[in-house]
């Protein structure tokens, strides 16, 4: 049987339950799916409301072939991450900026949600009973997925008549396998994200699989990722297949501004306010393409990525490069806002939630 089969995995689990931290490599953990422990479900039928919801073994989930989310993509995911502390206490980050951005997806795409209290519940609850698949300190982090997703039986298009909230977790170190090192980004100029009026603002899962024909043919070329620029104008910055994306020049950090067709990243409006408190002007705007000529830094913000130097930025045919390493000023970023995540210097901004 495949290690990911249900049977294989629980076993597994249950012969290693008792050890206090799991078995693994946790000095070369990287993003690639760990199953853990546990799972967290929900369910609520349409019009209804979310209630008992309950910790599972980790395995696969039944659906019905006709599902909405199977069938006409209704399903909205978000990320965030859970850091040990040294004093082996476990902090979340901003856990209610997710659980809201998830009830404005599922406005948008006519779901029910968990209420901010029920989300940030069942986080909690899921990241205790996999504790011992939170990376130590400087190790990484427990990456973790809640989905809501249509799971009731529709075939004419329509709202499904039921709905299933899930979490799950996994171990991460590194987004791009480049590490800390800087990442190299191709602009797009056919293919786009989003449009103005769809989707693109909210975190649905149509959305990640639109980028993968750019992301894949770029990565065949040696790039890390895939830069789209707005679809009417082809001219202004919108966001990486996975990330956030930022701009510095002369001291002045620039940012797509949220116009409905970019993500409102977690990671994005946290450093926006990292960088105002440690004195820069931040402008949230459209940023042309060509902004990136002269750029000082060019910098990627993200759960999963964090924050990611971009080394070099190709746009139709032509390499613009920003160095080597971090730069300063994004360098001082990722240090103030990572030390906070992990609890190594005060959280003067409230963000962090201990468990
Ligand atoms: C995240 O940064 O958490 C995301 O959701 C991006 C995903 C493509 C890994």
């Amino acid at each position: 049987a495949s290690p990911f089969s249900r049977d294989a995995a629980l076993s597994d689990t249950f012969s290693r339950e008792e050890s206090e931290l799991a078995d693994i490599d946790w000095d070369n953990l990287g993003f690639g799916f760990i199953p853990t422990d546990y799972m967290y479900m929900m369910k609520c039928a349409q019009g209804g409301n979310f209630s008992k919801g309950e910790l599972q073994r980790f395995g696969n989930i039944e659906l019905s072939p006709s599902a909405g989310v199977l069938n006409y993509g209704q399903g909205l995911f978000e990320g965030l991450k859970a850091y040990t502390k040294e004093d082996g206490n476990i902090l979340l980050f901003r856990p209610e900026e997710n659980a809201l951005r998830m009830r404005m997806g599922a406005e948008r795409m006519c779901m029910p949600a968990p209420t901010v209290e029920q989300f940030v519940d069942a986080v909690k609850a899921t990241v205790m009973a996999n504790k011992r698949w939170v990376p130590p300190p400087g190790k990484g982090s427990l990456y973790i997925r809640p989905l809501l997703m249509g799971s009731g039986a529709v075939l004419g298009l329509a709202p499904a008549p039921e709905y299933t909230f899930l979490i799950y977790v996994s171990p991460v170190g590194n987004y791009f396998k480049e590490g800390v090192a800087p990442i190299n980004l191709v602009v797009e100029h056919e293919l786009h994200r989003a449009t103005p009026g769809g989707t693109g603002g909210v975190k649905t899962i149509g959305n990640y699989a639109a980028v993968l024909k750019a992301q894949s043919a770029a990565r065949a070329k040696g790039y890390s990722d895939v830069l789209y620029l707005d679809c009417v104008h082809k001219k202004y910055l919108e966001e990486v297949s996975s990330c956030n994306i930022f701009v510095l020049k002369d001291n002045v950090i620039s940012t797509p501004a949220i116009k409905g067709t970019i993500l409102p990243g977690i990671t994005r409006k946290s450093i926006i306010d990292v960088a105002r408190s440690e004195g820069f002007k931040v402008e949230e705007r459209l940023v042309a393409v060509d902004e990136l000529l002269d750029a000082d830094e060019v910098f990627c913000t993200g759960t999963a990525v964090v924050v990611s130097p971009v080394g070099s930025i190709t746009y139709m045919g032509r390499r613009v490069s920003y160095g080597e390493g971090f730069g300063v000023v994004s360098q001082r970023l990722y240090h103030k806002l990572t030390r906070l995540q992990m609890g190594l210097i005060e959280d003067s901004m409230n963000w962090t939630l201990e468990l």
